[in-house]
């Protein structure tokens, strides 16, 4: 792959607190993890596809990346944020504020991060598509939790915004109303949002990688794997699943390129260029996927700008399907310079 040749002068943005410092040296794994990601991005920009990185780091202050883009004049912003001000759903608005400014930036755009990030507005427009999503019911803060009779045990209780698995534990696959009741006030409380309860999809959970504007490539399919999962417990990515590296290790979790027969391969990266494309998603994102006994996949979630570490689950797919670390990040410079917008 042709790298691009120019060098660009490229603003990374990034949550204040996640500034790489200019040298690892002394650190170890666990000091590093919080800004891996922003710490790969910006030595790949620099030192391996030569580029100007100017890094940014804010939080709530607007004015902080008004003046940084006067200053900078960035040909490009390298968006990392994944909020603003503390709140998830802002970061649809940060991105607006880059197109109000006719600045270019990577990733998705904000009608795709709007849709994306509300589980059930994103599963009402596949299903008009007919792509297959599970059955769901919302749940809104102070209301009595009563179960659309059509919809059926067992289901899986979340957070209809929220990320990283928050307030998912093997007791969000409830089995009965009584559960169901109890899971929706623990989310309302834990998170503050509403719940939504899904058709539990019990099945293979298998993530794909997708990335481009209007020509899209999927990566190899990825599955996560539970060797030493305890007889019973479902096979979900709990918090403590993400988070807890212990219980990683005890449970035998890895991911490893799905074995799929030609057939469910193709259909599934067809399937999820379709579901790309109905959410309006831009630049890269993972989806993620459970396959039922029966052969159906369905989309659980679509990530638009998910985790770029190195190694992590979606460059890993990228990296399986050919491109490299580098040649990635230069795809997604690229996709940010062409990208034109929705209108
Ligand atoms: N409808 C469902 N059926 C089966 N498993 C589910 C379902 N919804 C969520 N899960 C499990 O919970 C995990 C987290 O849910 P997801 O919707 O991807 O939220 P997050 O944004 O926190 O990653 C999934 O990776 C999967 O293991
Ligand atoms: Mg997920």
């Amino acid at each position: 792959m042709k790298l691009l040749s120019r060098q660009l002068n490229i603003l990374t943005l990034m949550h204040e607190d996640l500034v790489p410092p200019a040298s690892i040296e002394g650190l170890d794994e666990k000091d590093i993890q919080p800004w891996k990601m922003e710490y790969d991005v910006s030595i790949t920009l620099e030192q391996e596809l030569h580029h100007k990185v100017t890094p940014l780091g804010i939080y709530g202050d607007l004015g902080e990346l008004a003046d940084a883009l006067d200053r900078v004049q960035p040909d490009i912003v390298f968006n990392m944020m994944e909020e603003f001000d503390g709140h998830g759903p802002y970061d649809q608005h940060l991105v607006s504020f880059l197109e109000l400014r006719r600045v270019r930036y990577t990733g998705c755009n904000p009608r795709g991060l709007t849709l994306a990030r509300d589980k059930a507005l994103s599963k009402k427009i596949l299903a008009y598509h007919r792509l297959p999503v599970p059955a769901f019911a919302v749940f809104a803060p102070g209301r009595k939790v009563r179960r659309p009779p059509k919809l059926a045990f067992p289901l899986l209780v979340k957070s209809l915004y929220e990320e990283g698995s928050v307030g998912i534990a093997r007791a969000s696959v409830v089995r009965d109303d009584a559960a169901l009741a109890e899971r929706v006030e623990l989310i309302h409380r834990q998170t503050h949002t509403p719940a939504i309860a899904e058709e539990y999809i019990e099945g293979r959970e298998i993530y794909v990688g997708v990335t481009g504007n209007e020509r899209l490539q999927t990566s190899t399919p990825l599955e996560l794997v539970l060797e030493h999962l305890p007889e019973g417990a479902p096979n979900i990515a709990t918090s403590r699943l993400k988070w807890d590296y212990a219980h990683q290790r005890k449970m035998g979790m890895l991911t490893r390129p799905a074995e799929l027969a030609a057939e469910q391969s193709r259909h599934l990266a067809q399937l999820a260029k379709r579901i790309y494309r109905a959410l309006y998603l831009s630049g890269y994102a993972r989806l993620d996927f459970r396959l039922a006994a029966d052969g159906r996949f369905f989309l659980l979630e679509a990530n638009p700008n998910p985790c770029l570490s190195f190694g992590e689950d979606f460059a890993e797919a990228m990296h399986l399907s050919g491109a490299g670390y580098p040649a990635l990040l230069d795809r997604i410079l690229r996709l940010g310079l062409n990208y034109r917008g929705v209108l």
